[in-house]
């Protein structure tokens, strides 16, 4: 989490900094601030809030041509002016941005605190500033690879000296940096969406490198031995559009709408109707490979984590090949065991996630075999894996992610059909999965044109003081999904559960008008889904279904009902997602909420 920003060039950094601050404002908007050098000195303002804040308050600010910016998602120490980056050294000469956590925080600013070093905030980051300037002996990119020596922990930085008004030294260990080459200037930043509008020529730093930047680009070191590392400059694909909202009042709005584009698109050129079959060029799996994988294991966060339980339930159905989702962070630190013969996935929209980067090391460090399913073009995770699944769902800026979970899914059910030819899946029948998954995009269009009664039911739900969801088989990722929609943008208190699991507890949460939203395509569970909905019911619940058009023996029994096309049982979530989104949606509109950068979140989560 947060965004760090920095410039040199010819031009002024003001308007650069923070026109790319608002673009990666995702990453954290608790506040955000910007440190010039100007004239010799350090010129600094920071506030509370989002960028807009800031931008307001630096309006007329003056031309200097270098500077760093940051956008914060706190960690150390509360919201308040005091703890906004940029943070500077005692006498105000140095300042940093820093992305990141310091692990061994207490230990080093009780050692500051003992040589007499007064501190002006609760960060972690101020310590950087402190170190970098007691090991400043006139040359920057020095002082900083040894003020690094002392830190534990994670970091993207960038630091400004006023002695140094045509430099900028970057670093960076466990958190993203992009250096942008442009034409007689360099940005650095955490998102090459803060640099794409200036130019599309980037190196990526990798961890313990280190580089010093001018207007006339950048030279990185390892950060041990300082040796010079010769790094390629890469092209930014055109993947890295400018994000707009194209109309739409908010980007979750525009992303709910962009899905049966994106889900063409993560199906584009990898689907071979005629030999029933499918193919993934970056996941490096011949037949052979395919055919000896023992077990498929995903690992992912949030929603990221619900598409891999929904794949895991697909790839079992379909292939016979015993499948399983894990949260990152869980299994990451309980050390787990790695088989040899499974295929690990990492699914991440942002691909900077830190508990799903930690566990892909993890895994790597076992020897394990991971793929990366990712979203965002060169982001850490896909570089680590060195191989996977692009998911192209575009860029996704609502914090609650939409458009990501069903390319997510796309691209795991277009690698089951892949295992599942390899195993037990005749011609006719893989064939049949390839119609099925070309006929999603075409389906979510017409839901999309026609989303029934979802206003209704956002001001039951609106009003609600607790909604249960729930869901079956396939369908109750989507409940667990439709659930984090909701608590995540509208901040009611929810759950999803299984169906059949509820009541073994859960009903007795119940009363009288409780929505339940109950996710009951037809499919092998949907009559059971049918006793479920009639125990809810005799409770007094609310019952707002989502089931299949056509179904009107289920449709008559709910209290309001949101028809989805019908399709294949498989593929089912990729369309009754699309209903429990637009609720979450309707409903933290009704009741007023921050709905694209709701309260305490961040896009990208790259902390522990
Ligand atoms: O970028 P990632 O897919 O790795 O992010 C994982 C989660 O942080 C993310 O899905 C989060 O749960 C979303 N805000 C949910 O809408």
């Amino acid at each position: 989490m947060c965004g760090i920003i920095a410039y040199v060039g010819g031009e002024p950094a003001l308007p650069r900094l923070v026109d790319g601050l608002r673009r990666m404002e995702y990453r954290g908007y608790d506040s955000a601030g910007v440190a010039l050098v100007v004239d010799g000195s350090l010129w600094i303002r920071k506030n509370v809030g989002r960028v807009e804040n800031l931008a307001r308050a630096v309006d007329g600010g003056p031309p200097g041509n270098i500077g760093i910016a940051h956008t914060r998602w706190a960690t150390h120490g509360g919201i308040t002016q005091p703890n906004a980056h940029p943070h500077v050294d005692t006498d105000q000469r140095i300042a940093v941005v820093h992305n990141g956590i310091v692990e061994n925080m207490n230990a080093l600013k009780a050692q500051l605190l003992a040589d007499g070093v007064e501190f002006r905030s609760e960060t972690d980051t101020e310590i950087f500033a402190h170190l970098i300037r007691r090991a400043y002996k006139g040359d920057p990119q020095a002082a900083v690879a040894s003020a690094l020596k002392h830190i534990r922990g994670t970091y993207g930085l960038a630091v400004a000296f006023a002695d140094h008004p045509g430099l900028l030294v970057a670093a960076r260990n466990g958190s993203p940096l992009v250096i942008g080459l442009g034409d007689g200037e360099t940005i650095i930043a955490s998102d090459p969406q803060a640099i794409v509008a200036h130019t599309r020529r980037v190196i990526y730093l990798q961890d313990r490198e280190i580089a010093t930047i001018t207007r006339e680009g950048a030279n990185v070191h390892h950060m041990e031995d300082g040796t010079e590392i010769g790094r390629e400059i890469e092209l930014l694909d055109n993947d890295y559009g400018l994000a707009e909202r194209g109309g739409f009042e908010h980007f979750m709005l525009k992303e709910i709408h962009e899905q049966s584009e994106s889900i063409e698109r993560a199906l584009r050129g990898r689907i071979q109707v005629r030999e029933g079959n499918a193919k993934l060029g970056g996941l490096e799996m011949s037949p052979r490979d395919l055919r000896a994988v023992a077990r498929v294991i995903m690992i992912g966060c949030g929603t990221s984590y619900h598409a891999g339980l929904t794949a895991a339930l697909a790839i079992e159905d379909l292939a016979r090949v015993p499948a399983r989702a894990e949260i990152a962070s869980e299994f990451r630190h309980r050390h787990p065991i790695v088989p040899p013969d499974a295929a690990f996935f990492a699914i991440s929209q942002s691909g900077e996630t830190a508990d799903t980067l930690g566990a892909v090391q993890e895994i790597m460090l076992k020897g394990g075999d991971v793929h990366g399913v990712v979203n965002v073009v060169g982001s850490t995770i896909a570089r680590t894996c060195g191989k996977g699944v692009y998911v192209y769902s575009g860029p996704e800026i609502a914090v609650a992610s939409t458009k990501a979970f069903t390319s997510q899914v796309t691209a795991m059910l277009v690698f089951t059909l892949m295992l599942a030819r390899t195993r037990n899946l005749s011609l006719e029948q893989g064939q049949r999965v390839a119609q099925a998954l070309l006929g999603v995009p075409d389906k979510v269009r017409e839901y999309l044109a026609a989303p029934g009664p979802v206003q209704k039911a956002a001001e039951i739900v609106a009003n609600a003081r607790y909604v249960q969801f729930l869901g079956r088989g396939y369908s109750y990722p989507v409940a667990l999904e439709g659930a984090l929609k909701l608590k995540e943008i509208a901040y009611i208190p929810c759950e999803g559960y299984p169906s059949g699991e509820m009541k073994h507890g859960p009903i007795a949460m119940l009363e009288q008008g409780t929505p339940v939203i109950m996710v009951a395509p037809r499919g092998s569970q949907r009559d059971k889904a049918i006793s479920n909905l009639r125990e809810v019911q005799a409770r007094g619940a609310r019952v707002i279904l989502v089931h299949s058009a056509g179904d009107d023996e289920l449709r008559d029994m709910a209290d309001l009902s949101i028809p989805v096309p019908a399709t294949s049982e498989f593929v089912s979530p990729l369309l009754t997602v699309i209903p429990l989104q637009m609720l979450a949606y309707e409903v933290a509109r009704k009741l007023g909420r921050d709905i694209d950068k709701p309260r305490n979140l961040a896009k990208s989560v790259t902390v522990e």
